[in-house]
This record gives C-alpha cells, sequence and structure tokens, in this order.
C-alpha cells in the first residue's frame, strides 16, 4: 500500500475516538456524568496513542517493513492531541479555570502531579517534532526524544494511582508498555543484529 494512502488511513483512524467522542457529547449520550466520561476516554487514548507509537520501531524490526517509521510522528502527535483534549477537559469543564484550585490539585493529589509531569515532557517532543527541529537540534534531538520512554511510564503510574481497588486496566497497560520498553534494549538489539548478520551473510 502506498505511504500517502496508509497515512491517511492512519490519520483518519486517529481522528475517529474523538470524532464520536464529540457526537456522544453533543447527542447528550455519555451517561450520568458526561465530563468524566471525556476525561476517561480521552485519558485512555493519550495512552494508547504513546503505545502505539513505541510499537512502531519493534514493529519495524521485526517485520521489515518501513512505513510504521513513517508514520510514528503522526501517532506521536495524536498522543499529545489527546493528551490536549484530557488535560483541557481537566482545565475547563471540570474546573472551571480555577487555578488556585488547579495548583492545589498538582502539589496535593499525586496522580495529578504525574500527570501533569507527562504532559509537560510531551510538550518538548510535541514541538520539536518537525524537520527544522531535527536539523536544528542534530544529536540533541535524539536524546530530547528519549523522553517518549518516560512521559508513558509516568502516565500508566498516573492510571494506577487514581483507580482506587481494580488495578486489572492499568497493569494489563503496564506490562504492554514493560514489552516494548525491553524490546528496546541493547540484549535484544544484538540477537537482532546478529540475526540479519547472519541473513545477510546467508
Ligand atoms: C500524558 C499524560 C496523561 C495520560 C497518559 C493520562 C491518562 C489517563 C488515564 C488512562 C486515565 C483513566 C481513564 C479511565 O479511568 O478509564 C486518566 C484519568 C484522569 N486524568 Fe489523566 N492522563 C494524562 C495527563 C493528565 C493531566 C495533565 C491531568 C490534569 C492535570 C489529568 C487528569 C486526569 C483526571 C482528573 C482523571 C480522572 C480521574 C478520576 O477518575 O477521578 N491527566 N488519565
Amino acid at each position: 500500500m502506498p505511504i500517502a494512502l496508509t497515512k491517511s488511513l492512519l490519520f483518519a483512524l486517529g481522528l475517529l475516538p474523538a470524532v464520536l467522542l464529540g457526537w456522544q457529547f453533543y447527542r447528550d449520550d455519555l451517561g450520568a456524568n458526561p465530563i468524566e466520561a471525556v476525561t476517561h476516554s480521552t485519558g485512555e487514548w493519550t495512552l494508547r496513542w504513546l503505545l502505539i507509537t513505541l510499537a512502531m520501531t519493534p514493529l519495524k524490526r521485526l517485520s521489515g517493513w518501513y512505513w510504521p517509521v513513517r508514520v510514528r510522528r503522526m501517532l506521536g502527535l495524536f498522543a499529545f492531541f489527546y493528551a490536549c483534549l484530557h488535560l483541557m477537559t481537566y482545565l475547563w469543564l471540570d474546573q472551571f479555570f480555577d487555578w488556585s484550585e488547579i495548583w492545589l490539585d498538582i502539589i496535593d493529589r499525586p496522580f495529578i502531579t504525574v500527570g501533569m509531569l507527562a504532559f509537560v515532557l510531551l510538550l518538548p517532543l510535541a514541538l520539536s517534532s518537525n524537520r527544522y527541529s531535527i536539523k536544528k537540534l542534530g544529536r540533541n534531538w535524539k536524546r530530547l526524544h528519549r523522553l517518549a520512554y518516560v512521559a508513558p511510564v509516568l502516565g500508566v503510574l498516573h492510571f494506577w494511582w487514581l483507580v482506587k481497588a481494580d488495578v486489572l486496566e492499568p497493569a494489563i497497560y503496564a506490562l504492554l508498555l514493560a514489552a516494548l520498553l525491553l524490546m528496546r534494549l541493547p540484549p535484544y538489539r544484538r540477537d537482532e543484529k546478529a540475526k540479519a548478520a547472519r541473513q545477510g551473510a546467508g
């Protein structure tokens, strides 16, 4: 499939949850507490897109396809887009921009503190995800983009800390994230490199 078509399909797919949520909100079809429903949905989609973005490099390595790395930036920006919706829901619909309340929340509730930290880490990633920054920052761009590993860890922690009893869902995200991060460790990559070298020689 041509890369432009793959990108267009993924773009439509990326927007779909937001469009559906907007439609449900407009139709007043989000249950007894629509603000809570929007917060939960946008929070989960932020985490999902972060993990999907992280899955692209291993997918390329395991499959040999090149398209996963070419759509990676767009997927990461979708994670940021849902994080913005999530944060705006909290600031606007939940707290009505009451900055003193928001500040108290950030310093008093650890799950909000780490959520905020995760968002702050995503900011430089989103702002530097353009060709100009890649050129300008050189090797530092790669270093900066290692934050893409830290932000989802904080995102999972944020989720884990806010659920009171049933940790099943955050635990599933934590396992998936751990697997994606483990696949980046040198021993695993050495294996892959050795396999590629053997295949090249054979
Ligand atoms: C990368 C950043 C973030 C990620 C990945 C994230 C993810 C999540 C997830 C997965 C949930 C739970 C959804 C569910 O229950 O199904 C959630 C809930 C929530 N998040 Fe975030 N979040 C992030 C940043 C933030 C920020 C910056 C704030 C506000 C300052 C925030 C405030 C909340 C609130 C208020 C809830 C609902 C808590 C409740 O149910 O009582 N999040 N978030």
